[in-house]
């Protein structure tokens, strides 16, 4: 298993030629040192075209993946999940890119949380900018996919992020922190883990323009705060905050470095298998992995 820590580790470190990972969690209230997973999670969006295109890009992902790898999972299109978590087995976990949040009845070409339970689903996104802005999803009724995902026993990554305009008034925060009180709305401490979050500046979608690490970091900062005032620090402390706008295998050590980034939900960059750059990101100094 691999275990994400911050800096400090490298403090604590050197004051001692070996140290146990059972010996790190132990520190880990008194030293702030941080226990949390990293995951790397791609969206293809409506990407690729065909079922086979489907299969040999999800076979080749999956092919870059070893033990020391750290927990991936692919969001694809509806059609192709059932082939591509047969191409890929166990090395990743494959999500859906959205739900439907209701139980059945007249919902044309929704698709429930049960339907994707009962095709062994875990994992679903909810509030992505672009269901915001493209399908006009509210945060209410984002907040209703999460519930009834966890429900259903669902883990769900809630994407939450300002636009261009917003960044630019200094509304960040405020915007991140709206869409995570009014998302996570009713979810419970014990639900939350199951609940990662992705900030995802709208800005920095699709555009190249990737958040600074330092920005990125500073807004991560922020999310945790907010989830703390919500839930608490043991809470604020496990939940995984992913980063995703623009990531690519050459900005990924440097964001990945950051002690409140997590991991990465990432666009363009997981439609090649270059995506196994991103996957096996290289820590840089502020980061260590540990076995
Ligand atoms: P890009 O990585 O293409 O910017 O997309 C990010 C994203 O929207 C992931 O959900």
């Amino acid at each position: 298993m691999k275990v994400f820590l911050v800096s400090i580790f490298c403090l604590v470190a050197s004051s001692s030629s070996f140290i146990s990972i059972s010996n790190i969690l132990k520190q880990t209230t008194d030293t702030k040192l941080l226990f949390r997973k990293p995951f790397i999670t791609g969206n293809w969006k409506l990407n690729p075209q065909t079922k086979d295109e489907a299969i040999e890009l999800a076979t080749d992902i999956a092919s870059t993946i070893t033990p020391e790898s750290p927990e991936v999972a692919l969001f694809v299109p509806f059609p192709f999940i059932e082939c591509v978590q047969k191409a890929v087995g166990d090395k990743l976990q494959v999500g859906a890119e959205t739900c439907t949040p209701e139980d059945g009845g007249a919902f044309t070409s929704g698709i429930s949380p049960a339907m994707l339970a009962s095709i062994r689903v875990k994992w679903a996104l909810a509030g992505h900018s672009e269901r915001r802005t493209i399908n006009k999803e509210t945060d209410e009724y984002i907040n209703s996919q999460c519930v009834k995902l966890l429900d259903q026993g669902m883990s769900v990554i809630l994407c939450i992020g300002e636009t261009l305009s917003e960044f630019e008034l200094n509304l960040a925060r405020s915007i991140c922190e709206v869409q995570l009180k009014k998302g996570l709305a009713g979810v419970s401490a014990d639900d939350m883990l199951r609940v990662s979050i992705a900030y995802e500046p709208v800005w920095a979608i699709g555009t190249g323009k990737v958040a600074t690490p330092e920005i990125a970091q500073s807004v991560h900062a922020e999310c945790r705060k907010i989830i703390q005032d919500m839930y608490g620090e043991k809470v604020a402390e496990e939940t995984r905050i992913l980063y995703g706008g623009s990531v690519n295998p050459e900005l990924v050590d440097g964001l990945l470095a950051k002690p409140d980034i997590d991991g990465a939900l990432v666009g363009g960059a997981s439609l090649s298998a270059a995506f196994g750059r991103v996957i096996n990101f290289q820590p840089l100094e502020e980061t260590t992995l540990i076995d």
